[in-house]
């Protein structure tokens, strides 16, 4: 069957996030983690036969789609989850807030690694709770960002409640390895620390060599200290519908995790349980279809970068997710956001990762070609118009 990635959508004028921020100016948007795709026909399939039935009323998930969710783990990591471990939520940005709110008082830290996605990093500050970084360390002849095993010790203190992982990582695309995840795991379990997996980004990986490892799951006897943060999200691109989940195999933590929620975590609705289905069940040959053209878009980026952009490098390679992490450093600029916006390209700003100021951007390339190409054209002439580079 054929997908079509190819297509630019016209999303200017529209209630996108992404493109509204730069709507009265020629600015390509590629910053926050949507795509430039429509989602798989089966979602929109799905979709459109709920609508037809018009009732929206409090939703609840049916069986198929728990069942859904829970068979897509099993096939594709092995990972074999109890149903009633799950708990929906709107949103991971949130499932990052309660699990600081639940298991963190006041004052308590939060360990993460940078760089990282902001909300790793505020998160707990939202909530008076205090945010803890410890940087990777770049292994530049193995190309590969390490943990700090060191750091990461020295920064624990009897105040220290929790540990975020983000795997695979955004921004710096890495799939961490079964040694790394167990040693996560040990590390947590030594300094009692909740830990917390972020895995939105698990259906997204574009190393074919490497398996998504679920936490939880490759370190069993640690599982009861794990909470899961996943969605179908970021792969289906379906993040404007508001459907994620926590899988939390410890019924203790479980409860005081929705105590948390109670009152204030707002239901997911009825369209996104629907999309999550058929998400889940009905759209793998649609993901498998989008991981090639991310592939290409990702091979295609470097030898770009490599051809026409001096000074902006990837300095590992890209493991999973639609993000590049690009060092722009050697570029000497002040402000690398403004001048690739003068320039008419929109991308994240590192430092709100955790990185050091002006050094990083994130570029998106979930988007068609064209896009990417124009996107990376303007990007040439943005680095040759800096005084002393033409
Ligand atoms: C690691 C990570 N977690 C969470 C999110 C966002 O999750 P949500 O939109 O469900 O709040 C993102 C979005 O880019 C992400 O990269």
């Amino acid at each position: 069957m054929h997908f079509d990635f190819d297509t630019v959508p016209s999303r200017l004028g529209t209630d996108s996030q992404k493109w509204q921020k730069y709507a009265n100016r020629d600015v390509l948007p590629l910053w926050v983690a949507d795509m430039d795709f429509r989602s798989p026909p089966a979602i929109i399939d799905a979709l459109q036969r709920r609508v037809a039935d018009g009732i929206f009323g409090y939703a609840r998930p049916v069986k198929s789609t728990v069942d859904a969710a829970v068979n897509a783990l099993a096939s594709r990591y092995g990972w074999s989850i109890d149903p009633t471990w799950i708990v929906w939520l709107p949103g991971l940005v949130c499932g990052l807030n309660v699990t600081a709110q639940a298991f963190a008082a006041p004052g308590e830290e939060v360990l993460c690694l940078t760089p990282v996605y902001p909300p790793f990093i505020t998160a707990p500050k939202n909530s008076g709770r205090v945010s803890v970084t410890v940087p990777f360390i770049l292994n530049s002849t193995a190309a590969r960002w390490e943990i700090d095993w060191d750091a990461l010790e020295r920064a624990v203190t009897p105040r220290t409640k929790l540990f975020f992982l983000c795997n695979p990582h955004n921004p710096i695309a890495r799939v961490f390895r079964r040694d790394e995840l167990v040693r996560i795991a040990d590390f947590c379990a030594r300094h009692d620390l909740l830990l917390c997996s972020d895995e939105i980004h698990c259906d997204l990986i574009l190393d074919s060599a490497l398996p998504h490892l679920p936490t939880a799951m490759v370190a069993p006897d640690h599982a009861a200290r794990t909470i899961t943060l996943m969605a179908p999200s970021k792969t289906y691109n379906v993040p404007g519908l508001g459907t994620s989940f926590a899988i939390i195999p410890d019924s203790a933590l479980r409860a005081r995790f929705v105590r948390a929620t109670a009152g204030i975590v707002a239901e997911v609705t009825c369209l996104g349980f629907t999309a999550c289905e058929a998400a889940y069940r009905d759209s793998e040959p649609w993901r498998q279809a989008l991981l090639a053209t991310l592939r290409s878009n990702r091979d295609h980026l470097f030898a770009t970068l490599e051809k026409s952009l001096p000074g902006v490098r990837i300095e590992a390679p890209i493991e999973a997710t639609y993000l590049a992490w690009l060092n722009v450093a050697d570029l000497g600029l002040a402000d690398p956001i403004g001048h690739f916006e003068s320039h008419g390209v929109g991308l994240s700003d590192g430092a709100f990762f955790g990185a050091p100021r002006s050094d990083y951007v994130r570029l998106n390339f979930g988007c068609p070609r064209a896009t990417l190409d124009e996107a990376l054209r303007r990007m040439a002439a943005a680095v040759a118009a800096i005084p002393g580079r033409a």
